[in-house]
């Protein structure tokens, strides 16, 4: 469950006590915490839809790559779906098999496709090729390896930009995207396939976007990808074992989100049967869904600042900054930001919470919080792609991380010192 309030006012994630753990811990702000039990949960509820038929739910890591996280998701079914070698080398760390991995990204190097191909008896499930070109150089390794690639065609269903309803940063299935392979360009792709015997074709997938807070795009671009296969199996005789939909199910960030996860997985299922496709497995890519109300950022308020001569000028200065969490200044997302203790009897007026760090952007909105400051805040939803997008800039040092497993700390990870930060920069 995300996080409650209780009668007195304590903030709860996962039943824990967000100021007591604060005040056990010792630990340093800012500090990432996370309820794996719920994350675990949040996978467990997609495993049972999927259930009865070949599927596999892949996580995708860039949303979150804690090693705990990724092991309890991978004890409750999932695989995993990549974008770079050292996510891949990280996936086979927490044992997750080679076949229950796939690998998207539209730039992989040599080496991170020879690592792929090596990986196992077999090499990983599939390497979701992205152009004609990235085929031809996968044929090319596989080839100076003497191996056989298992590769699945990763299809940009060129749905409208203005259908894909999210922040256009995060959509990918529109025809000015970088990613995947145009419709178009598929029957090429087919017959490269079919000269290149190092090539084993065995899946077709597409990922349209992130954040959908409706199942609508997914399913029109999960139908066009579907008939795309349908034609590859008719006029090519491709021989394939899954279909895989993506990942982009989005959460509710306190602005609603009509669709749970279970939705989109049933939705996309409902449009395979109807395309015919009801032998192939069903491979979905989940990220943020899994992972993000189950995880706060925490804060400590530095100070407040409040205009004298121009009124209404309040902001609440905050520890933890745009390096931290950066959605708010790249996507304009919002993440509510909460007292951890709260007293209901409290005034409360509009703060604007900013960050330390040297730029405007480094802003997370104006949100309601007592009068009289409180002493750590919590920003909610911050369980995807928080603390895997975070940096150094500014010469911060990288967030704690607490782990929460069975109601109680399963682990800590402290903050990142500055010290080796500035080591690392005197160096160079
Ligand atoms: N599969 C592929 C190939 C992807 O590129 C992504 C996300 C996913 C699956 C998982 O999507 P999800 O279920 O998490 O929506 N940093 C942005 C989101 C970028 C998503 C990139 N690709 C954000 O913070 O909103």
């Amino acid at each position: 469950m995300p996080v409650v309030r209780d009668p007195s006012g304590r903030l709860l994630l996962g039943g824990v006590d967000l100021a007591a753990l604060l005040a056990d811990t010792k630990l340093a702000t800012p500090a990432y915490v996370y309820d794996v039990d719920a994350m675990a949960g949040e996978a467990s509820e997609l495993e049972g839809v999927l259930a009865g038929s070949p599927h596999l739910v892949a996580y995708a890591v860039k949303a979150n790559s804690a090693g705990r996280i990724l092991r309890a998701l991978a004890l409750v079914g999932c695989g995993a779906d990549v974008v770079s070698g050292g996510e891949l080398q990280l996936a086979l760390g927490c044992s997750i098999p080679p076949d229950r991995i796939v690998f998207s990204g539209v730039a992989k190097t040599d080496e991170e496709i020879d690592r792929a191909i090596a990986s196992g008896p077999h090499g990983i499930c599939a390497i979701q090729v992205e152009s004609l070109e990235e085929l031809d150089r996968v044929a090319a390794r596989a080839r100076a390896l003497g191996k056989r690639a298992r590769v699945s065609l990763r299809v940009n269903p060129g749905v409208e930009r203005g259908a894909l309803s999210t922040h256009d940063y995060i959509a990918t299935g529109h025809d000015e995207a970088k990613f995947g392979i145009m419709r178009d360009d598929v029957s090429f792709a087919l017959t490269r396939v079919s000269e290149a015997k190092e090539i084993a074709l065995v899946g077709f997938t597409s990922h349209v976007g992130s954040q959908f807070t409706e199942t609508g795009p997914y399913v029109a671009s999960a139908r066009a990808l579907f008939d795309v296969v349908r034609s590859a199996r008719s006029d090519h005789g491709a021989e394939l074992t899954f279909v895989d939909t993506g990942g982009g199910f989005g959460v509710d960030y306190g602005e609603g989100c009509r669709a749970r996860p279970a939705d989109f997985v049933r939705a996309a299922q409902g449009e395979q049967r109807a395309a015919g496709l009801g032998d192939l497995a069903l491979f979905v890519e989940p990220g943020r869904s899994l992972v993000a109300t189950h995880g706060v950022l925490v804060a400590t308020v530095i100070q407040k600042k409040v205009g004298r001569r121009l009124p209404g000028g309040r902001w609440l200065m905050i520890d933890a900054g745009m390096n931290d969490l950066i959605r708010p200044a790249l996507y304009q997302a919002r993440h509510r930001v909460v007292a951890l203790a709260c007293d209901a009897a409290a005034s409360v007026v509009d703060w604007k919470v900013v960050g330390p760090v040297c730029e405007s952007s480094d802003d997370f909105g104006v949100h309601p919080l007592p009068e009289e400051p409180a002493r750590h805040v919590a920003l909610l939803d911050a369980g995807a792609y928080g603390y895997t997008m975070a940096s150094r800039y500014n010469g911060r040092a990288l967030a704690s991380e607490i782990f929460l497993q069975g109601g109680r700390v399963s682990h800590v990870r402290p903050r990142q010192s500055t010290d080796a930060w500035v080591r690392d920069r005197l160096d160079t």
